[in-house]
């Protein structure tokens, strides 16, 4: 059975009397445990897909099923259980607590889980990501790269099943972008299921599979060649 099934997604935004048609009918099916990369010029409707994707945010029409239920139809509450237990999102920009530890921002989640910090479980992912040594550190002693990894660390704490990340190598040089991808295979390997969204071709490649949105609507589900800016 498909994790995420996608079905003919729109979204409108009204500004003003304007009306933006950021999807068009965006139709996809990710099974568990696929990496898929999304890639598109700016304003493809990337942002709005995760968005809904992640239950951000409800579309205009269509519908998403996760794990076999139909997610836009049910009750805010409900919603934000499955956004909590199940997603966990990655940005590009960090969104660290400046004032909290490396060990600290990683455990935040557990705060509005009401889930007891287990010490074990936050040293096992500080060094998945490499950062035993770092725990300590406040975000600004941290390398631009390192902030990212305590970000997906973070992601990873209330065990989600799906890890949606948008562009989260937009403000990272290239050898610590290489070390984003390479941790989300291993987050692959472990049975996650990863959709990432990305300018950079050769890291979108790096992906199972790697799907093309221009003016909203998916052009391909093919590797890419040319750059997507
Ligand atoms: N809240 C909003 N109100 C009005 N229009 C919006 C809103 N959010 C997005 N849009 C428009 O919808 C379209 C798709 O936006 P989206 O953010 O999904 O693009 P994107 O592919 O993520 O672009 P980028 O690569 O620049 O991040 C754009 O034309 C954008 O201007
Ligand atoms: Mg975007």
């Amino acid at each position: 059975m498909n994790l995420i099934e996608a079905r003919d997604l729109s979204k409108v935004y009204h500004r003003g009397s304007e009306e933006i048609h950021a999807l068009n009918g965006v139709s996809l099916s990710i099974q568990a445990g696929e990496f898929v990369s999304i890639v598109g010029p700016s304003g493809s409707g990337k942002t709005g897909l995760m968005n809904i994707l992640g239950l951000l945010d409800a579309p205009s029409g269509g519908t998403v099923m996760i794990d076999g239920t139909d997610v836009t139809r049910l009750k805010e509450r409900e919603r934000v259980i499955i956004r909590r237990d199940s997603i966990g999102f990655v940005f590009q920009q960090f969104f660290l607590i400046p004032t909290m530890t490396a060990r600290e921002n990683l455990e935040l989640p557990l705060l509005f889980s009401r889930k007891k910090p287990d010490p074990e479980k936050t040293e096992t992912i500080l060094e998945m990501l490499g950062l035993a040594h770092r725990g300590d550190h406040l975000p600004h002693q941290l390398s631009g790269g390192e902030m990212q990894r305590v970000a997906i660390g973070r992601a990873l704490m209330n065990d989600p099943k799906i890890i949606l990340a948008d562009e989260p190598t937009g403000n990272l040089d290239s050898a610590s972008s290489e070390k984003i991808f390479d941790l989300f295979r291993e987050l692959r390997e472990m049975g996650l299921t990863l959709i990432v969204v990305t300018h950079n071709t050769d890291l979108a490649n790096r992906a199972d599979r790697v799907f093309t949105i221009r003016d909203g609507m998916l052009t391909g589900t093919e590797p890419v060649s040319s750059p997507c800016t």
